[in-house]
């Protein structure tokens, strides 16, 4: 049992568990759960990824996490179970694409989805939360909200504001029992990657984790004390050069337009 954990484990709402990370991060973390919400969009996913789960009770919540019904459901079927202690808001969208011609629905959807719905969900679970002795939201971040990068400027925008989203509420709950903590993996091999992402990726030699590699980073971060984490030495030192000293990244990155540009839907 982690310094976090309560007796009898966590009582864990995961959001985007039928993807890559969130299927991953469940296997992880159902051996250490009480009770454990899957939601996602995708009924079949969600019901093969609960049959795999062994070792707690598992609830599924199907829907989008854009609609307020969704968030109603999820903090209806929370109250039903008696309590969570634990909001991952894992679910996540994007879409590597030229910002002038990107059309305007994904751009919402990109916003809505990475920034708006995790928001949401947690204004909507906070009073449950509050009454665990101890909580936790952790929000999936990524490195892209803070290296803007060519290509995923809305993306990248939707990850700064989780990240801003987090740190002020973390600064908000500080003398109550909620903890408010973000993680940021760096790529990851993942359907939310388009096959041109992949290709920039691979030209650009842009490191890349398997979903299990983020899901054993999280499971330390979750038993750990830190506010934030960036997954990989290389990207913390660059997300801390970025911030120090963004004219030195802003020349890197233009040294990788051309590159960029060959992949870049348009
Ligand atoms: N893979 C990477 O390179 C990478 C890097 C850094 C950060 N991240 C972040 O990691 C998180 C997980 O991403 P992933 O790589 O595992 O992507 P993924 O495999 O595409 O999974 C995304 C998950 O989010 C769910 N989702 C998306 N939109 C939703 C909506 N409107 N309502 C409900 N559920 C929704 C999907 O559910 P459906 O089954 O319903 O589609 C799916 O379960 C995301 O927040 C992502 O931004 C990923």
């Amino acid at each position: 049992m982690t310094n976090r954990q309560q007796a009898g484990g966590y009582r864990a709402v995961l959001t985007g568990a039928s993807g890559g990370i969130g299927a991953a991060i469940a296997a992880r973390l159902a051996p250490h759960c009480a009770l454990l919400i899957l939601v996602g969009r995708q009924r079949p996913l969600l019901e093969e990824l609960a049959r795999q789960l062994r070792g707690c009770d598992v609830q599924i919540v199907c829907g989008d996490l854009c609609d307020p019904h969704t968030l109603g459901a999820i903090a209806a079927t929370a109250r039903a179970s008696g309590g969570v202690d634990l909001l991952i808001n894992n679910a996540g969208v994007n879409s590597f694409h030229a910002f002038e011609t990107q059309d305007p629905a994904t751009i919402r959807a990109q916003v809505e989805t990475n920034l708006l719905a995790p928001m949401l969900l947690t204004r909507e679970l906070l009073p449950l939360l509050g009454t665990a002795p101890n909580a936790q939201v952790i929000n999936i971040g990524s490195v892209l909200g803070s290296i803007g990068f060519p290509g995923f400027a809305a993306y990248g925008a939707a990850k700064a504001g989780l990240a801003g989203f987090s740190q002020a509420l973390r600064r908000e709950y500080a003398d109550t029992t909620v903890t408010v903590r973000h993680f940021a993996p760096r790529s990851t091999r993942t359907p939310i990657n388009s096959s041109a992402a992949n290709a920039m990726n691979r030209e650009l030699r842009n490191a890349e984790d398997t979903p299990e590699e983020v899901a054993d980073a999280f499971m330390a971060f979750l038993a750990g004390k830190a506010a934030t984490q960036t997954l990989g030495a290389a990207q913390r030192f660059f997300v801390l050069l970025n911030k120090l000293l963004p004219a030195i990244p802003d020349k890197a990155i233009g040294k990788q337009l051309v590159q960029i540009r060959k992949h870049l839907p348009r």
